[in-house]
């Protein structure tokens, strides 16, 4: 007879393999892949829970077990709702208290993920346009890697705008690559077309042909004549902006000059933010 002797025998399915210190209320999951870009931007692909549902530009609360305890910070999911898959693009801060060991990651490590996903930087939060801005700096590109990957964004607009402005030329290489992915991939680059424009810049590498903030770039109009559209519209226009406290703000009064009204979940609107969070 099978039966295990003893009560301590059973296991719970798919818990055989959960290291000690894991909380029995959260994802337990598995690194896939991990790549660095420079020293202080990576990105990780993990196993994705059966039965975590999230909007695309959603962000969750990832941590690991440091010491005896869980850390967990905030995080954009970066892949699209539809992916078998979950990505994260994360900074490395040398003694933060998550990423300093996050960044160490390998293949067939656990990381944790809180069970409820939520945030505002969701197509649901917009009202109907015509052209669909995202302003990013940093790793406030990673809810936009979600979207731009996700096929809803382009059946509700005819035109979507990634700005992505980083320190150096080495930090935009995830968006670089984002756009080849989109490019090669077998059904995306069909429904995508020509309908998505890259929009990247830099302001502390000389060596980059794209230069400056983006708010000095809508301010001096710069960004549309590049572009080849006209100026910030409400009627057509719609915006979502990722980055940090000072940059949302600025980037903020620009569009409420350029008549274009805040929204979120529970009153749809012309735009949203959210700030990224690691920083
Ligand atoms: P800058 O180099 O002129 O500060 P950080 O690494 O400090 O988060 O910055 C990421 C990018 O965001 C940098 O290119 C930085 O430009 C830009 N940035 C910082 N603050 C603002 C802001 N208030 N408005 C627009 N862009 C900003």
């Amino acid at each position: 007879m099978n039966a295990p002797a003893k009560t301590e025998d059973f296991v719970a399915p798919g818990a055989e393999n959960k290291p000690a210190g894991i909380p029995d209320n959260v994802y337990a999951e598995t690194v896939l892949a991990v790549e660095h870009y420079t020293d202080f931007l990576f990105r990780f692909r993990m196993t994705r829970p059966a039965g975590f549902r999230f909007r695309s530009g959603e962000f969750a609360m990832i941590g690991l077990v440091v010491g005896d305890k869980p850390i967990y910070r905030a995080y954009s999911i970066a892949s699209p709702s539809w992916d078998e898959e979950l990505e994260f693009f994360s900074i490395k801060v040398p003694d933060g208290p998550l990423t300093s060991h996050l960044q160490k990651i390998k293949p067939g490590d656990t990381v944790l993920m809180r069970k409820k996903p939520t945030g505002t930087l969701v197509l649901d939060a917009l009202t109907p346009g015509k052209r669909l801005y995202m302003f990013s700096t940093g790793t406030g590109i990673a809810p936009f890697a979600s979207l731009i990957r996700d096929p809803e964004t382009y059946e509700k607009f005819d035109e979507v705008i990634l700005t992505h402005t980083c320190r150096e030329v080495a930090e935009l290489k995830y968006g670089f690559d984002l756009m080849e992915e989109i490019r090669n991939h077998e059904f995306l680059s069909e429904i995508v077309g020509d309908k998505l424009k890259h929009y990247p810049t830099v302001t502390r590498d000389p060596s980059y042909s794209n230069q400056g903030r983006i708010t000095d770039l809508i301010e001096s109009g710069k960004l549309f004549t590049d572009l080849g559209v006209p100026p910030l519209e409400p009627a057509t226009d719609r915006g979502m902006i990722c980055g940090s406290t000072e940059m949302l703000k600025d980037t903020k009064a620009l569009l409420e000059a350029a008549g274009l009204t805040e929204g979120a979940n529970s009153q749809p609107a012309e735009f949203v933010i959210e700030r990224a969070f690691v920083g």
